[in-house]
């Protein structure tokens, strides 16, 4: 049993409980079709997000190994930073974060507002890098860095994305599966983005498990399927051996990679298309990066009739103090 699996892995209890499951009605009429959404926009830490799950098993591994400072790496307006540097301040450790522009652009907001601007109030020490191109070595050589200073580094990989990272999202599917059942109802869908992919890779493990009959769509936000693909199988091959259970054979990896374009980072007309009609419909917020487009595939998912006959679940993963940083594009 997964559920027990996990209980085996030091966990910090950062969430405070299950994140809620919730219909959106005035969009559902909108859209003349039901859509629910899992709002793990709302995890309680620094404006909430995805990133937190899984930095409940990543910062109880420093802690156990004794590390006073996470270091990690992402863009300038990363949301997986920006939660990693809240979490350090919360438990009283430093955070060194590798940032890179990936969409190499020199607007003021993207520079210096959003997600940036909050690591400055959480106390991190960034470091701006080209590219992080080899990041897992850049990681190493700062902590190495860190070690000769004297400090007790811990490096947390990109997006929190590694077996222990992706227990987090092990147990969202396991909570989010105890969520369905109770509201009796028939999804036909799950939508995710998918980036870094332990999201995706964990949702995927635990709903293969729980709720095999309903088909999980990751949305990527920065890669071709072609690519994509061995980043979530490999994950989640990693993360039922860290649990030490197999891979359902039964379970498909379904990836719809035509939502990211131009590039990771870079809003298209559909995204914005997506975040305007989400805020307009509900008050509620996506991000340009990662749910704008997921939630943009959703809706187009619904046009060109790609889901079967039933309401769909969003899982929102967070990121709108991003919102912040694109404002030149959100007009
Ligand atoms: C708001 C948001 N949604 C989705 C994702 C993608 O999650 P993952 O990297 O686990 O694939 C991220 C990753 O940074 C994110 O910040």
């Amino acid at each position: 049993m997964l559920s027990q699996a996990i209980t085996r892995f030091p966990r910090l209890a950062l969430l405070n409980g299950a994140t809620p499951l919730e219909k959106l009605a005035r969009l559902s009429q909108h859209l003349g079709r039901d859509v629910w959404v899992k709002r793990d926009d709302l995890t309680p830490l620094a404006l909430g997000g995805n990133k937190l799950r899984k930095l409940e098993f990543l910062a109880a591994d420093a802690l156990a190994q004794g590390a006073d400072t996470l270091v990690t790496a992402g863009a300038i307006q990363s949301n997986h930073v920006r939660q990693t540097a809240a979490v350090a301040a919360r438990l009283g450790l430093g955070c060194v974060a590798l940032l890179e522009n990936p969409i190499d652009t020199q607007a003021p907001n993207y520079l210096h507002n959003g997600n940036r601007l909050l690591l400055d109030l959480f106390g991190a020490e960034v470091e701006a890098v080209a590219n992080l191109d080899q990041a897992d070595a850049q990681l190493a050589a700062t902590a190495a860095r860190l070690r000769k200073l004297g400090k007790r580094p811990y490096v947390v990989p990109i997006g929190g994305s590694n077996a222990l990272g992706a227990l987090g999202y092990v147990n969202a599917g396991i909570e989010l599966a105890q969520q369905i059942g109770a509201c009796g109802e028939d999804f036909a869908a799950i939508v995710v983005a998918s980036g870094s992919a332990g999201t995706h890779s964990g949702l995927a493990l635990a709903l293969a498990q729980t709720l095999p009959e309903v088909p999980l769509i990751g949305v990527t936000v920065s890669r071709p399927d072609a690519s994509q693909r061995p980043k979530v199988v490999g994950l989640l091959e990693q993360t039922a051996q860290l649990l030490g259970v197999d891979v359902p054979a039964s379970l498909q990896i379904e990836l719809w990679d035509q939502y990211y374009a131009p590039r990771y980072g870079e809003p298209n007309e559909q995204t914005l298309a997506a975040i305007r009609l989400l805020a307009s419909q509900e008050g509620l917020l996506l991000d340009p990066v990662y749910t704008g487009k997921a939630f943009a595939g959703l809706l187009a998912g619904i046009q060109r009739q790609a889901f079967k006959d039933g309401p769909l679940l969003f899982v929102h993963t967070g990121g709108a103090p991003a919102l912040f940083a694109y404002a030149q594009r959100a007009d």
